[in-house]
């Protein structure tokens, strides 16, 4: 299936040159707007790869799935495409976190992220937050259970802490910490 690996690789390229194009005209924006266009950035590819992508691949009886490298009939998980898309960029750091994440690496950094994850738990509408947090200007956009799947998997995953995520909670946030 090397076509797969090939399409893989040139997706998450792809989505890496994009997000940093804010930075061409960095001067002229606010850390907060860069903050905000670099998340709605992630989301849309995301959702673009979640939706269309997967869905695709289904048809062809290929699978999301966690160990999707050693499977040749999978893909990589959308949390999974969004962290190996961060991994592609050093000019700022681009994750995904969680208060009760699969793995403790997904954990937030910082006492005023966890803050942020509550907040956008408590108020829904929000969506995003942004804020300066020690050297860094960070933003984080509610990630949803939108699909009663995102929960049960989850919830079925040995290395989970919660095994009660229903359709709608929120599991976590996009996260993207910038250097002031
Ligand atoms: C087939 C299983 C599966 C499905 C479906 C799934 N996830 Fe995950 N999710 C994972 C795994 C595994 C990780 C950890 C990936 C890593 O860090 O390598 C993860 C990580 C995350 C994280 C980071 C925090 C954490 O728990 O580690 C968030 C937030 C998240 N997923 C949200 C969602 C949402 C929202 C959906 C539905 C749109 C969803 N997930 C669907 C398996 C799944």
């Amino acid at each position: 299936m090397k076509y797969a690996v090939r399409f893989k690789a040139s997706v998450v390229t792809l989505m890496a040159i994009v997000m940093a194009t804010p930075f061409v005209f960095a001067a002229d924006l606010s850390q907060d707007q860069v903050a905000r266009y670099i998340l709605a950035t992630a989301k849309a590819f995301r959702s673009v790869y979640g939706r269309d992508i997967v869905e695709e691949a289904k048809r062809g009886g290929v699978k999301p799935a966690e160990n999707w490298k050693e499977n040749e009939h999978a893909i990589m998980l959308p949390a999974q495409f969004i962290k190996a898309a961060g991994a592609e960029i050093k000019d700022f750091e681009l994750s995904l976190i969680g208060l009760t994440p699969i793995y403790k690496s997904n954990l937030p950094k910082t006492k005023a992220e966890a803050d942020a994850l509550k907040k956008l738990a408590a108020q829904p509408d929000l969506k995003v937050i942004t804020f300066a947090d020690g050297d860094q200007f960070k933003g984080l956009s509610a990630d949803f259970a939108i699909a009663q799947g995102c929960a049960d998997c989850h919830n079925a995953h040995p290395s989970s802490p919660r095994k009660n995520f229903k359709k709608g909670d929120l599991m976590g946030a996009v996260v993207v910490r910038l250097h002031k």
